[in-house]
């Protein structure tokens, strides 16, 4: 029997995943890497540490899955999107990468819009321009950083930098390529006309291929840090978000993919292009060929969940450690203590500006109606559920473009806990189901190697044959009511508050920039 490997370069460390040619996954390591923001709104990477990250990760996964490195039959890569990598002419990284969750190019997104004008983006780029895509940012450094952009001689994203440094070889594929902003959507090729309107050199970019498709081999070089044999294939891969939709299975209309980890993203698979004219959903490639989806970004979706457990849960994470539990379960079980809707108690989850639907980088989090009934059960269950009404939001936006929704599969940590798998269905009001794969997009990069190598015939078979519903919850009437009644309240708050939010980051800026 042969093996499949998987590698996700993501923003908290670098993750490996082996499985065999039945789907089951023998094992996975991680290894994790520092992000840092070096001045507010900015975030960065260094890629050296993703290829530290993922060699490291590979070896203990294979040593952990006593799977000799011969036989892996193909590689999948998988990372986050959007982030911008320049190398010089002897590929040499000239500056940190610049992240998806960065927002400092706001001025180069009007600069882009102008230059393609805001219709023409919609019909090839079928975005618009927002700040963490990468297109923007490759705009920022030339206005920035002039001298850096002279140097530069290749932009690739996060995982096809790891591609180059396994491989030698310059390829990227088309669900992650989507993000760049510089992708025509519906014809999967370099979108020629938008890099002339904004002058980027069509050489920097690196060659374009379908998700299962061999793009690349091991080196020799590489084949000696990894210890798998020069030669092995490598296919596209896919966006974390195009990968993870793979390995939950999310390859056929209807199905949607609700992930709640740091970000938030629910994911519509699409038959046709379908485009949001207001912009509020990104509509990008599928890494199954020929195929799209539409998807709706929360920045900080358990990433809030996860600042409060880092800063105010301090007793409840002794605890855990005491009794040897995850310190979100000692959350989650508190909150349960709390009613539907919290008394009145709502939490805007936008600790890092927000994408669906505001693409607001100014946006921030608030708790808003406090009183002294409410204790830290009614704040730990108010963020869940403000988490919950913004996952909606793209939920919403997924009715009105009659995208078809016939069943909401739940990933990441969101799916974990029982009580939020149950939340989710009453506040999407729909049933929702969880599936017997956890492993997310390294998983699907791993499913994805498997067609590549020719151990499934597509996508969709790949799919077939490894995952499966497990468990499905119904809509609980009485609950769902509570938060139907209140997500119209929670909803008006942005819109009340966002004029104070760009006051409040102008005066941050003024005082403190
Ligand atoms: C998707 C997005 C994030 C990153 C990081 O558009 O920005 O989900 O891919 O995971």
């Amino acid at each position: 029997m042969g093996y499949l490997l998987g590698i996700d370069v993501g923003t908290s460390g670098a993750r490996a995943l082996v499985c065999d040619e039945d789907g089951r996954v023998l094992a996975t390591a991680t290894s994790e890497y520092p992000c840092y923001s070096p001045r507010p709104l900015w975030s960065e990477q260094d890629p050296a540490d993703w290829w530290d990250g993922a060699c490291k990760a590979i070896r203990a996964a294979l040593a952990e899955a006593a799977v000799p490195g011969e036989e892996v039959r193909g590689i999948g890569l998988t990372g986050q999107m959007h982030g911008l990598v320049m190398l010089d002419g002897d590929n040499e990284v000239i500056r940190p990468a610049i992240l998806w969750n960065d927002q400092r190019t706001a001025a180069e997104c009007r600069q882009m819009t102008e230059a393609i004008g805001r219709d023409r983006m919609f019909e090839i780029l079928c975005n618009p321009a927002l700040t963490g895509f990468t297109a923007p940012k490759i705009l920022w450094v030339r206005n920035h950083e002039p001298e850096n952009y002279e140097r530069c001689r290749h932009i690739l994203l996060p995982k096809d930098y790891v591609r180059l440094r396994l491989s030698g070889t310059f390829a990227t594929e088309v669900s992650d390529a989507s993000g760049m902003l510089l992708l025509d959507i519906e014809k999967r090729v370099w979108s020629e006309e938008a890099l002339e309107k904004l002058q980027i050199d069509r050489d920097l970019l690196a060659e374009c291929y379908e998700s299962p498709e061999v793009s690349a081999e091991v080196s020799a070089e590489a084949a000696a840090e990894i210890g798998i044999p020069a030669g092995t294939p490598i296919v596209g891969g896919g966006s974390d978000q195009a990968a993870g939709a793979v390995g939950n299975g999310i390859v056929r209309a209807g199905a949607i993919g609700a992930t709640i980890g740091t970000s938030g993203v629910v994911f519509a698979f699409s038959d046709e292009v379908a485009t949001d004219p207001q912009g509020r959903l990104h509509t990008f490639c599928h890494a199954v060929p020929g195929k799209w989806h539409v998807m709706g970004v929360v920045l900080s979706a358990g990433g809030s969940l996860q600042w409060f457990r880092d800063n105010l849960a301090q007793v409840e994470r002794e605890q855990a450690a005491r009794r040897g539990v995850d310190p979100y379960e000692l959350l989650t079980e508190q909150a349960a203590r709390a009613v539907a809707g919290a008394e009145g108690l709502m939490f805007l989850p936008y600790l890092t500006g927000e994408r669906t639907p505001h693409a607001d980088p100014n946006a921030r989090g608030a708790l808003v109606g406090l009183t002294p009934r409410h204790g830290k059960a009614e704040v730990i269950r108010s963020i869940m559920e403000g988490i919950t009404y913004a996952m909606k939001d793209s939920l919403e936006i997924i009715h009105e473009l009659e995208v078809p929704v016939s069943e909401i599969r739940l990933s990441g940590g969101g799916a974990r806990s029982e009580f939020w798998r149950q939340m989710q269905a009453d506040v999407y009001a729909h049933s929702v189901c969880t599936i017997n794969a956890s492993e997310g997009p390294a998983y699907g990069a791993a499913l994805l190697a498997g067609v590549g190598a020719g151990v499934w015939r597509s996508v969709q078979s790949a799919c077939e044959g490894s995952i499966r519903v497990e468990s499905e919850y119904a809509v609980n009437e009485e609950q769902s009511r509570i938060y139907s009644e209140f997500y119209p309240l929670w909803r008006r708050l942005y819109r009340s508050l966002a004029p104070d939010f760009e006051a409040i980051t102008q005066k941050v800026e003024q005082l403190y920039g």
